[in-house]
């Protein structure tokens, strides 16, 4: 058991430690996730009192859930005690793709093109009213599971309501609220009608401690307590406090790093080393390569990132034939047809690009959009140059896993927006993302970087990105706010 003053240690998050699909004879089987957080939880062992609650994403996890009342057999999640909530299909599309992925997302990545969007209607109000559910169904799974006194990490902007849900069902439980994004300024935050804003900044002050990737998320979200709440933000050698209605929530900043450990011996199994020889083979001989991998994710700004390459071979035809951009862009939340638009548009470009400037035997740039961990490794080791270029992201974990996983060192472009940016600035070509020209230049630059230089750097990044690892980052968080 950790140690920890809580008697048991429940986490919350929309998407669970494992995904259930059904195979050919109709039998369910499961998946088991990755991420930080659940390499995180991994840290409280399997045989510890914790429970994880989450929902049910799909029609295959909605019937392995319901066939076992909804607390999962522990053989299919590595001994993790699961609690997966079969939400209504309306109410899960209602809460997670409208107002978490399509508003409160929006919001936080800045991503809204304001003269048009965001308009906030009678169904909007309808969606609203279905993440409160959302939240609710949690807050009432989390009181029902929780032992007296026990400790409750609630993770995201899907959850942002439950902690002050869960405070009023279950005043004895220790809660924190952890924010894996970026937290708006309070002149955009207020883009949202007043009574929404405001119940989402109560409903994170419901936690007793409020965390954040990087300081500056925890001083937007102090900022917008401030502004919208009139509540009072204090300083101290703690850091931050916000103090409202009679209550006072501490605010917390840990910055997820990156698993060495295990990504050194992921990356060095047999299926990397083929999938390496295959992109070799691909990319062909003596030249650079420049790697990019996000999910394609509007905030990950992965179109101005293909204009930017393709300025590079605009202004320096000496790079012509010497360097291929491999560019990996895995589809997400395609049910929202402003992400299939997106996905259509990122793999127009990169035509565009590749009828440009090909030749017979040069490919400039190479695009795949089907997701694959192996490969993405296999790219990490290949990398001359890394382009992480998010219009704002709250940590980015693709710039802080190529330098630990580069072979011959590789130089970082890296987005002043991203959270990652606090840890790594220093050693990065640090960019603008809107900046397409600036951004051709920083390539050239990481392409032109003497390898002594590139070494050096590599060696500091990857000494910086791995300085939290999940483990610790999870176990920090739970410290703190059962200390
Ligand atoms: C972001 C969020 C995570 C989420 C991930 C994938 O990183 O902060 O909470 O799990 O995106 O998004 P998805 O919608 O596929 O769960």
């Amino acid at each position: 058991m950790v140690a920890t003053r809580a008697a048991q240690v429940l986490v919350a998050s929309n998407r669970g430690p494992v995904s259930y699909s059904r195979a050919e004879d109709g039998s369910l089987t499961a998946r088991r996730g990755g991420g930080g957080l659940v390499s995180g939880l991994s840290a409280i062992g399997a045989d510890a009192d914790s429970v994880w609650v989450c929902a049910a994403l799909s029609d295959d996890d909605r019937a392995a859930a319901a066939a076992v009342g909804g607390r999962l057999d522990p053989a299919d999640t590595g001994g993790q005690r699961v609690r997966m909530l079969d939400i209504d299909p309306a109410v899960f599309a209602g809460a997670y793709n409208g107002i978490a992925n399509s508003v409160l997302w929006f919001v936080h990545h800045l991503l809204y093109q304001t003269p048009l969007e965001p308009v906030f209607n009678q169904d909007f109000r309808a969606e609203w009213a279905q993440y409160e559910s959302y939240n609710a169904a949690f807050a009432d799974a989390l009181a029902e599971e929780a032992a007296e006194g026990s400790a409750v990490l609630v993770q995201d902007y899907h959850l942002t309501l439950t902690p002050r849900l869960l405070r009023e069902r279950r005043p004895d439980l220790r809660i924190g609220h952890f924010s894996h994004t970026p937290w708006a300024p309070p002149d955009y935050f207020r883009l949202l009608p007043d009574d929404i804003a405001t119940s989402v900044l109560r409903g994170v002050l419901g936690a007793d401690r409020a965390a954040f990737l990087t300081r500056r998320w925890a001083d937007a979200f102090a900022a917008c307590c401030a502004d919208l709440l009139g509540a009072e933000v204090t300083a101290d050698g703690h850091g931050l406090a916000v103090r409202h209605e009679g209550r006072t929530t501490r605010l917390g900043v840990h910055g997820l790093g990156a698993d060495a450990e295990f990504l050194r011996e992921r990356a060095h199994r047999p299926d990397v080393d083929e999938r390496m020889a295959a992109l070799r083979e691909q990319i062909g001989p003596d030249r650079k390569v420049i790697v990019r991998v996000d999910r394609t994710e509007l905030s990950k700004n992965i179109v101005r990132g293909l204009l930017a390459y393709e300025r590079l071979l605009a202004t320096h035809p000496e790079w012509h034939g010497r360097v291929v951009h491999v560019a990996f862009a895995y589809p997400s939340r395609h049910d929202l047809a402003v992400y299939r638009d997106y996905t259509a548009t990122v793999q127009r470009v990169a035509e565009e690009v590749n009828s440009r400037y090909g030749t017979a035997d040069w490919q400039p740039l190479i695009l795949h959009v089907k997701d694959d961990f192996a490969r993405s490794l296999a790219a990490y080791r290949l990398a001359d140059v890394a382009l992480v270029n998010p219009i704002r992201d709250g940590m980015n974990l693709v710039a802080k896993e190529v330098p630990v996983v580069s072979e011959g060192g590789c130089a970082l472009v890296l987005s002043r927006e991203a959270g990652a940016f606090a840890e790594l600035g220093e050693d990065a070509i640090v960019v603008n993302p809107y900046d397409v020209e600036a951004t051709a230049r920083a390539l050239h630059e990481g392409l032109a970087m003497p390898d002594g230089e590139r070494a050096v750097r590599t060696k500091r990044l990857a000494a910086a990105a791995t300085a939290l690892p999940p483990q610790r980052w999870f176990l920090d968080q739970l410290a703190a706010l059962t200390d």
